[in-house]
């Protein structure tokens, strides 16, 4: 039966998945029904009206009112069932509940930032409490995207240009995948991010910490750490391979020739601008499709990657 369940549907992890198996379950188990009621009816109607001599006749048969309301009365009963049933659940995913903790979601081509209320950012990693609903406020700085959680059957569009939001409360601490679910480009199907649910006391602690925590690092163990919190190595590998971006091996110092022709050295300048406007300066035979930093990164943590990045060798 686990096994069933697992192939079946991804764990149900937020208060509202309940509601919206039961749901899904009923259309499934009425359609099934349905399904087999009207394939065996088929196979007793071929064998009970076959033609069995020459001299068979089809009887004119202009209606039955009994069976024509029969079969118009109990579906339309089923679809009002269904109906009424997946309007409050909509209602209900819609209306985020006004104690709701708000985070702000911002996704972009190709990656998804949080931003809380004490101002640590986190890329790529969604923390919350368990019990308690949490409201994302989300837009796009590019194109649209779309925020999935399977765990919690929640999937809203994110929007450049405007807001939309999402609420959803986890029943248990854990882990639970995000995908993008609009096509958005070539990392499309790389732009996922990871809901990491704490108990309640853990996310205070980790509140109080996460902004923190980068503060006494060496410079180049909090580049490290960076590089890998803003999911920098899904496009650009650290062992020579090409993927989306120019690798990291050996990057600084080397002579990178650009879209325009022109040679340049990497430095920490080079560094510093390719994060924040990426756009500006494309090296050959790759293409402008890395997010900016600006407003992600500051100074200091600009500092600590370039300080990462020139030990990659
Ligand atoms: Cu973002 Cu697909």
């Amino acid at each position: 039966m686990n096994r069933f369940q697992d192939f079946y549907l991804p764990p149900a992890k937020s208060t509202v998945a309940a509601d919206t198996d039961a749901l899904f379950n009923f259309v499934h188990i009425t359609s099934l029904i349905f399904l087999i009621g009207i394939v065996a009816a088929i196979f007793y109607f071929v064998y009970k009206y076959k033609r069995r001599s020459e001299h068979d006749v089809t009887p004119v048969i202009t209606h039955n009112n009994a069976l024509e309301i029969t079969w118009s009365v109990i579906p339309f009963i089923l679809v009002m069932i269904v109906f009424g049933w997946g309007f409050r659940g909509y209602l209900n995913l819609r209306t985020a509940p006004t104690d709701a903790y708000e985070v702000r979601a911002i996704g972009k081509k190709w990656l998804w930032e949080f931003r809380y209320a004490n101002g640590f950012v986190s890329v790529g990693e969604l923390h919350v409490p368990e019990d308690r609903p949490i409201k994302l406020i989300m837009n796009s700085t590019d194109v649209i995207h779309s925020f999935y959680v399977p765990d919690y059957r929640i999937k809203r569009d994110v929007l450049p240009g405007r807001y939309s939001s999402v609420w959803f409360e986890a029943t248990e601490p854990g882990e639970s995948t995000v995908f993008c679910t609009e096509y958005c480009g070539t990392a499309h199907s790389n732009m996922m991010a990871k809901v990491v649910v704490h108990t309640k006391e853990d996310f205070e602690t980790w509140m109080a910490t996460a902004a923190l925590a980068d503060a006494g690092l060496p410079p180049v163990e909090l580049g490290q750490q960076l590089v890998q919190r803003n999911a920098c190595q899904t496009c650009h590998s650290i062992d020579g391979s090409a993927l989306q971006g120019p690798t990291f091996k050996g990057i600084f110092g080397r002579q990178q020739k650009m879209e325009d022709g022109t040679v340049v050295t990497v430095d920490e300048n080079y560094i510093r601008q390719s994060i924040l406007q990426p756009q500006s300066q494309i090296v050959e035979g790759y293409l402008p499709v890395m997010p900016p930093y600006q407003g992600t990164l500051n100074d200091d943590q600009i500092s600590a990657i370039i300080e990462y990045l020139k030990t990659i060798d």
